[in-house]
């Protein structure tokens, strides 16, 4: 993986890096904005910042990706992709990512995942899945452009703020 990328105007504020101990703090401010939104993640707050740190440190020790959008030295999105350890599907990933408001729209999530992936296929993992909120069109519309494939709808998923929503599962095969 390259370490990071300046090769458009666009791009040139931002890194990928991977997370890192002293970045925990600042995935776990981003990951809680997100999730405060109510519409794209499961969460609707981060877990406690300890907590967090326990799971990304177990994360990294079983194989995981987790990557970090830096700017400027904060970290304003995520990209990871937890290995499945059960014997028998140590072949697989779960996705996950998200990207502060700022920064959405600008090719970010693209190149967040796209590395993400790459990085772990050299790995071995060989089929990625992830769950997407149906109603999340920027997610879907990555997920189909990186290739992912719908192999399913669980409907009336998700409950809140008044509102049904569907959760769409999709995978990518190498
Ligand atoms: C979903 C998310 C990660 C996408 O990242 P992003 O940086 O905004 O998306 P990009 O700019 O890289 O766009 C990727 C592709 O999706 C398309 N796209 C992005 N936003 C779109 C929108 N609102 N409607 C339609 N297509 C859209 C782009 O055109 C682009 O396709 P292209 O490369 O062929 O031009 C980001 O918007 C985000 O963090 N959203 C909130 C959190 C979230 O939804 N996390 C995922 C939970 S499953």
């Amino acid at each position: 993986m390259r370490p990071g990328w300046y090769d458009d105007a666009m791009s040139d504020a931002y890194r990928i890096v991977p997370t890192t101990e002293d970045r925990i703090e600042g995935f776990h401010a981003v990951l809680d904005a997100v999730a405060r939104e109510r519409r794209y993640l499961a969460l609707l707050e981060a877990p406690p910042l300890e907590e967090t740190r326990t799971f990304i440190r177990k994360l990294l020790q079983t194989g995981a990706q987790h990557l970090a959008l830096d700017e400027a030295g904060h970290v304003v999105g995520w990209c990871d992709v937890a290995r499945w350890q059960r014997p028998g599907f140590t072949h697989v990933g779960s996705l996950g990512m998200g990207l502060a408001a700022h920064a959405r729209g600008l090719g970010l999530g693209r190149r967040l995942a796209e590395a993400s992936i790459g990085a772990v296929r050299e790995r071995g993992v060989e089929r990625i899945e992830l769950e997407v909120f149906a109603s999340n069109t920027a997610g879907c519309a990555l997920y189909e452009r990186l290739g992912f494939v719908t192999e399913g709808v669980k409907r009336r998923a998700r409950f809140l703020d008044g509102r049904y929503d569907d959760i769409v599962l999709m995978a990518l095969m190498s």
